[in-house]
């Protein structure tokens, strides 16, 4: 990237209108003007005249299609069924041959949860406090182990990040698996902007900016080296999730073998909304193209409410966010990287007033632009692959402290879904009149990845009576 100089970053900010951005240039020292200048050669002008002239000046128009079908699913695997036992197979070759890397997304800005750090530090095991990172990392290990295999683990990090997400890992001494096999790669920003359209200074030498979404990781992916380093490895299939989903089966081997056998380009898991309005995505297919359309654009596509004669819904395939990418897609892909539509959202956006003093908005002051991965979809040419699954034990995300897609409720699913298995274990799992489990567990995934595994390997064990139950990797019970 070019560094400018005063002159260059000048000129460029005054011939898109943007010269305020130099308000305080007087005040800052030279380690504050070259961080400015560092971000102003960052921006993609052209990008952000046409976002600021379609979203900021005018409203685009929402897109219309001619249909919405849904989108076809492949039913939960069940093992009985031919198809999931060979998907299964299948997986497990792949996984053996050491075709998958997993690719982490971990850029976002976490700013409902208000955690003070990168959201997969946080404590989430009830007992342990251990962080999202660490339960991502002890499933990696147990998949390792089980398959005899490498998964090289790609985190996408931003700028916002980026310095304390390297710095949690070491400090955790990279959760036991192998440095090298660890790659963390940095997203673009864009500027946030007001609602005139003019950047928003987070301090008075600092522009407000925002990670591009997840969308891009595709970019990303491709010119941090990742596309080449998983291909290096003989890696061509990323399996991909998402930070702050603590429950996500990373590696699943039969969502792996659907997508090796059909040799999809990328695939989805879907599961079954909850009601028609359950703020989650929906995939769907539209004029003959694979598409995820957001809650938010429900009223644009009433179809998508609509149920059945029985009273189920017809779109019934929300989105949890969690594909698997072939690297050759997202190599196809970022050359159409251009095409993306951009999304806004209206949000608080802290910045500096006239004066350079720091202001902490009530209500939303600007906008965020960015890209979505499930956007992706929409090039594939191959058969859709979108494969239904529970959630319990699948999806889980935190996206809050408290309420729906929260910590608690992250907490309580833990609780469902170790509690089966303990009991499937011949434990005595307490639960109240409702049939929730009223005590804590944690399970360590590198112990059990899965149910099975579980009652194999707690076989004999003496589980405690009362209170919480922890398992550490070696089976250990962890005092509270
Ligand atoms: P969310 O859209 O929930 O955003 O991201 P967030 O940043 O975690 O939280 P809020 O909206 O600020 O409260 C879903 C996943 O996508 C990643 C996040 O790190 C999370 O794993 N993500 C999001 C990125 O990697 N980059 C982005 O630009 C946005």
């Amino acid at each position: 990237m070019a560094q400018f100089n005063e002159s260059d970053a000048r000129r460029r900010l005054a011939d898109n209108g943007q010269e305020h951005v130099f308000q305080f240039w007087n005040c800052l020292n030279d380690e504050g003007r070259t961080v400015l200048l560092g971000q102003i050669a960052t921006i993609d002008f052209p990008l952000m005249n046409r976002l600021i002239d379609d979203w900021v000046r005018h409203e685009p128009a929402p897109e219309t299609f001619r249909s919405i079908e849904p989108v076809p699913t492949i039913p939960i695997p069940d093992p009985a069924r031919a198809d999931a036992k060979a998907a299964w197979d299948a997986g497990e070759e792949a996984l053996r041959a050491g075709r998958v890397g997993l690719l982490l997304v971990a850029g976002g800005q976490g700013t409902r949860l208000g955690f003070n750090g990168p959201k997969g530090a946080y404590p989430i095991g009830p007992i342990t406090g251990k962080s999202l990172f660490a339960f991502h990392a002890e499933k990696i290990k147990g998949l390792q182990r089980r398959y005899g295999c490498v998964l090289p683990w790609y985190i996408m990090v931003s700028a916002t990040n980026h310095a304390a997400t390297e710095a949690f890992f070491r400090e955790n001494g990279f959760f036991g698996l192998n440095e090298a096999d660890i790659r963390f790669f940095e997203q673009r920003m864009v500027p946030c902007v007001d609602e005139s359209g003019r950047f928003m200074l987070e301090g008075p030498g600092c522009l407000a900016m925002n990670p591009n979404g997840h969308g891009g990781t595709i970019p990303a992916v491709v010119e941090n080296g990742i596309a080449q380093d998983a291909r290096n490895r003989g890696v061509d299939t990323l399996s991909y999730f998402q930070v702050d989903n603590w429950a996500v089966q990373v590696g699943d081997p039969f969502f792996i073998g659907y997508h090796v056998q059909r040799k999809a380009e990328m695939s989805s898991k879907v599961h079954r909304k909850n009601s028609a309005r359950e703020a989650v995505g929906v995939h769907c297919i539209c004029d003959g193209e694979y598409r995820t359309i957001e809650y938010s654009e429900l009223d644009i596509y009433p179809q998508l409410l609509e149920t059945a004669e029985d009273g189920s819904l017809l779109h019934f395939a929300g989105n949890p966010a969690i594909h698997i990418l072939d690297v050759g897609f997202i190599e196809r892909v970022c050359s159409v990287y251009d095409r993306f539509p951009w999304h806004r959202a209206h949000k608080k956006i802290p910045c500096v007033d006239e004066a350079g003093a720091l202001i902490k908005p009530a209500t939303p002051n600007g906008y965020k632009f960015e890209t979505f991965i499930f956007d992706a979809l929409r090039f594939i040419e191959h058969e859709p692959v979108a494969l239904e699954m529970n959630r319990v034990g699948h999806y889980t995300p935190i996206k809050q402290f408290d309420g729906a897609n929260s910590v608690q409720a992250a907490r309580a699913a833990m609780r469902a879904y170790w509690g089966g298995w303990l009991e499937a274990a011949g434990a005595r799992v307490p639960r109240d009149a409702s049939g929730a489990v009223t005590i804590d567990i944690e399970i360590s995934p590198e112990f059990a990845l899965w149910q099975g595994d579980f009652v194999k390997r707690a076989a004999g064990m003496a589980f405690p009576e009362d209170g919480a139950i922890a398992i550490a990797a070696d089976g250990a019970f962890v005092a509270p």
